[in-house]
C-alpha cells in the first residue's frame, strides 16, 4: 500500500463511496424530478474502469467501499463487478464491500451479493403504508421492497432501514416502522432531508423534520441512550433501552458530524467530490484514461484532490432560501 489518504485537517479517507448509475426505477419526491433527464450511458464510467478506480483507492488505504446510485442495482452488469471487487475481501485490504438500495432488485440479487462478499445493506424505505410509498416515490411498489428485504434477510444479508424523516409524512408512523425494524433485527437510521437539485414545486423546506424533535418523538415513548459506537458512516445511534434495538440519526442539518469525515465520493462520471455539501471536485476520469496499465498520474490526481478537502458542508436552510439550493442531484454523487 502507498501512503494513506489524509486530507488537510488530519482526516483519514478510508470510505469511498462510488455512485454506478445516475439512473434510478423509482422516482422519490426529495431526490428526483419526475421527468428527470439522465446521462447519456456513454458517460459512464465501464465497469472495468470502474474496477481500476476502486483498485486504486483500496491501494491508498480505502477499507470501506460503498456502491451508490441512483439505483446501484439497475447497471447492468453490477453484479460481475461486485464479483470482481470481492478479490479484495479475500486479500484483506478491503474490510467491507456493501450498498446502498431502495430494494426493488433484491429479491433478484440479494443472493448473489452474499456470494460476492457483501454482508450488509442499507434499503432506503420511508412508508410502510403503500398509498403513501406510491406518493413519495412515484414510481416504486412497496410489495416488491419488501420482499427483496425478507431475501436479503433470508440469505444472512445485515439490512439497515434508511427513512427520510419528512414532517406530516412519516412522522405518523414512527413507532409503527420502528416496531417493524425491530421485529425483523433490522437497525433504522433516520436522515434528514438535504437541499440538493432542482425538486420543481416539491415543497423540500416544508418537509423538513429535525431529528432534534424525532428524537424527543422516541424520548416520549421509550427510554433513549447515547452509544458511542460508530459504523464508519455519519450515523450517531441511541439504543431504546425499551426493545434493546439501535437508531441511528444522520443529522447534517441541525447537527453537523463533519470533524469526524472519512469519505470522499466518486460519481458516475469520475468525479471526485470531497464533500456532499460542497463544490469542490475534482475530475478523475483524465488521469485514469491516461494510461491503463499504470495508475501513476490517477494516484497523484487523488492525492491532490484529497488535499482539497473542505472542513465540511454548509447545509442550512435558512441561508438556501435566499441563495437557491444545490444544483447537483444526490442521485449523481451518490448520496
Ligand atoms: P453505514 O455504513 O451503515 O454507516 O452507512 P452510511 O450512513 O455511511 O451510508 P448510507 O448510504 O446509508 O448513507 C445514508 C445517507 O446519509 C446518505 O444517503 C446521505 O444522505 C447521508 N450521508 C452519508 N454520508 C454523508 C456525508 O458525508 N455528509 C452528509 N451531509 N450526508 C451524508
Ligand atoms: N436528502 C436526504 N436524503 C436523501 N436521499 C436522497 N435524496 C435525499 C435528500 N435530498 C436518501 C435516500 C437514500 C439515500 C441514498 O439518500 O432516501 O436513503
Ligand atoms: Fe432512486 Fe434513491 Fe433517489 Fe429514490 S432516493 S429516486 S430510490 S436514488
Amino acid at each position: 500500500m502507498t501512503a494513506p489518504l489524509i486530507d488537510p485537517f488530519a482526516r483519514a479517507i478510508t470510505y469511498l463511496r462510488v455512485s454506478v448509475t445516475d439512473r434510478c426505477d423509482f422516482r422519490c419526491v426529495y431526490c428526483m424530478a419526475e421527468n428527470m433527464t439522465f446521462l447519456p450511458k456513454k458517460d459512464l464510467l465501464s465497469l472495468e474502469e470502474l474496477d481500476r478506480m476502486c483498485t486504486t483507492f483500496i491501494g491508498m488505504g480505502v477499507e470501506k467501499l460503498r456502491i451508490t446510485g441512483g439505483e446501484p442495482l439497475v447497471r447492468r452488469g453490477i453484479i460481475s463487478f461486485f464479483q470482481k471487487m470481492s478479490r479484495h475481501l479475500e486479500s484483506g485490504a478491503l474490510k467491507e464491500l456493501t450498498l446502498t438500495t431502495n430494494g426493488s432488485q433484491l429479491g433478484k440479487y440479494a443472493q448473489d451479493l452474499f456470494d460476492a462478499g457483501v454482508r450488509r445493506v442499507n434499503v432506503s424505505l420511508d412508508t410502510l403504508d403503500e398509498e403513501k410509498f406510491k406518493q413519495v416515490t412515484r414510481w416504486g411498489r412497496l410489495q416488491q421492497v419488501l420482499e427483496g428485504i425478507d431475501t436479503a434477510l433470508s440469505v444472512g444479508l445485515k439490512v439497515k432501514i434508511n427513512a427520510v424523516a419528512l414532517k406530516g409524512f412519516n412522522e405518523p408512523e414512527l413507532a409503527a416502522i420502528t416496531k417493524w425494524c425491530g421485529e425483523r433485527g433490522m437497525d433504522l437510521t433516520w436522515i434528514e432531508v438535504m437541499p440538493m437539485g432542482d425538486m420543481g414545486d416539491y415543497d423540500r423546506i416544508g418537509q423538513y423534520w429535525s431529528l432534534k424533535e424525532v428524537r424527543a418523538a422516541y424520548e416520549d415513548h421509550y427510554t433513549v441512550t447515547d452509544l458511542a459506537e460508530r459504523t464508519g458512516g455519519p450515523a450517531r445511534y441511541v439504543r431504546l433501552e425499551d426493545t434493546g434495538q439501535k437508531i441511528g440519526f444522520i443529522t447534517p442539518l441541525s447537527h453537523n458530524f463533519c470533524e469526524s469525515c472519512n469519505r470522499v465520493r466518486l460519481t458516475c462520471t469520475g468525479q471526485l467530490y470531497m464533500c456532499l455539501g460542497q463544490e469542490d471536485m475534482a475530475d478523475l476520469r483524465a488521469p485514469l484514461r491516461a494510461d491503463e496499465t499504470d495508475t501513476t498520474q490517477l494516484e497523484e490526481a487523488i492525492r491532490a484532490a484529497i488535499n482539497l478537502k473542505p472542513k465540511g458542508h454548509d447545509f442550512d436552510y435558512s441561508r438556501q432560501k435566499v441563495d437557491g439550493q444545490m444544483s447537483r442531484h444526490m442521485s449523481h454523487t451518490g448520496g
